[in-house]
């Protein structure tokens, strides 16, 4: 189970940021690293030689950087990137101004040119593969925390990661002198599968730097000042997107931040975590040549907002390309109620098998996501049991659904054939 990060991670609250609380909220029962873990499950020499002899099918340009498949496919025993993750790289949801991602960037966007009359630099094509350092070192993530795991992030060499969070470019732009800025990107997690967990999701991440000369008149100390005006230029953008809605400000945890708050609003009954936000770590800003100065920042999901704004059921749908998904958006129309064109029945498949010490979810979910694509809705651990002679046996429950078209009982029973075999094979477990 599993992991996820914050802000795209939504109803399951208990799944939010894996930045949160030290040790993060996701589940670290599962968070074996990748390497100890199934060598089985991803790293099999065969399986790995198989997927590096296949031709580079596709290279993009993205934000300047070319990525082709060796770019993020190695022959290292780190890499945990599959072709799955590949296909999507580059894709660049929120650069199109008519799906809902890129109208949601747009509607944050003008709120933030009306408000700081165009000062806020924007980026959105920065490249999605970062360094360790960048992903995690700069941003003060401690040497031991979950979200560096295998099993949560995605390596592409020990050095080398799919960025997790689009706080990975803070740094280097604060050091390149940037004092207001918006970053918006594709960031990638292992994780659990359902209806509102993707393994790539999309980020938008804001900073606003300050000058003694900004805090010095108003009686407050620096930190004070930012969080104030932190707080209040993000209930602004609130209420452009959600309108008059009731909000409430928690205290929370950030390794990049302190003091570190989450924005609720009050939706459909029910309090939602829309974003993370703080005053930038005094660390951070020295580092970037600004010792002076005083920061705020903060990150939010853009499909989690999506989601609510749009009023989208299913996370996968974003990546949908059938017409009568797209055709309901338009450019610059933020309000439109999405309308569920079909509903196909799902289809449920168990599958047990005793798990080994390496067993995790995310590696199972990767294996389906592998077979099934996005034909798969969720992956739900429904049994779980430990035998006397100290064997734990897991049953997941497989939803099987299309969002385009029906499904016949012949193509999921040889997915779930597949996926019956395949977990067999890479992740090392024994089948009930
Ligand atoms: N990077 C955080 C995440 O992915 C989101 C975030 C929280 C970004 C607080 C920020 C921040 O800049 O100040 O969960």
């Amino acid at each position: 189970m599993a992991t996820a990060i914050s802000f795209a991670q939504f109803i399951r609250l208990s799944k939010t940021s894996v930045f949160l609380h030290g040790n993060g909220l996701r589940s670290f029962t599962n968070s074996v690293s990748f390497s100890s873990a199934s060598s089985s499950a991803l790293s099999s020499p065969q399986l790995l030689k198989k997927k590096w002899r296949q031709p580079v099918v596709s290279v993009l340009e993205l934000g300047g950087t070319k990525i082709a498949k060796d770019d993020v496919i190695r022959d290292d025993p780190t890499n945990n990137v599959p072709d799955t993750i590949f296909a999507k790289l580059g894709m660049q949801l929120h650069r199109r101004d008519k799906h809902p991602l890129g109208i949601l960037k747009n509607a944050i966007y003008e709120y933030f040119d009306t408000s700081y009359s165009n000062k806020f630099d924007k980026f959105d094509d920065l490249c999605p593969i970062v360094s360790v350092k960048e992903n995690f070192d700069d941003v003060l993530v401690p040497a031991d925390h979950v979200s560096r795991s295998y099993n949560d992030t995605y390596y592409v060499d020990s050095e080398t990661v799919l960025r997790c969070h689009t706080s990975a470019h803070q740094a280097e732009l604060l050091r390149r002198g940037h004092t207001h800025f918006l970053v918006t990107g594709d960031v990638y997690r292992r994780d659990s599968i359902d209806s509102t967990h993707y393994p790539v999701f999309h980020q938008m991440e804001g900073v606003r730097v300050f000058s003694p000369e900004d805090w010095s008149e108003s009686g407050i100390d620096a930190t004070s000042y930012a969080a104030e005006d932190l707080k209040k230029c993000l209930e602004g953008l609130a209420r452009h997107l959600f309108g008059a809605v009731e909000m409430r400000w928690v205290d929370t945890y950030f390794p990049f931040t302190n003091p570190s708050f989450e924005l609720e609003i009050f939706f459909q009954e029910k309090w939602l975590e829309v974003l993370g936000c703080g005053v930038t770590e005094q660390e951070i800003l020295k580092r970037s040549g600004k010792a002076d100065n005083v920061a705020w920042a903060f990150g939010l999901g853009l499909e989690r907002l999506a989601m609510i704004l749009f009023d989208i059921p299913d996370i996968r749908l974003f990546w949908s390309s059938d017409e009568r998904f797209t055709s309901q958006f338009s450019t610059g129309q933020l309000g439109i109620k999405f309308k569920p064109f079909s509903k196909y029945p799902p289809c449920y498949k168990d599958v047990s098998f005793w798990i080994n010490e390496s067993f995790t979810e995310n590696n199972l979910c990767e294996v389906v996501r592998g077979i099934a694509g996005d034909i798969v809705e969720e992956v739900r651990l429904i049994d779980n049991f430990t035998n006397k002679k100290g064997m734990t046996s897991h049953c997941y429950r497989i939803a099987y659904r299309s969002m385009e078209r029906s499904l016949t009982d012949e193509e999921i029973n040889k997915l779930q054939w597949d996926v019956r075999e395949q977990v067999q094979n890479k992740l090392n477990v024994v089948m009930r």
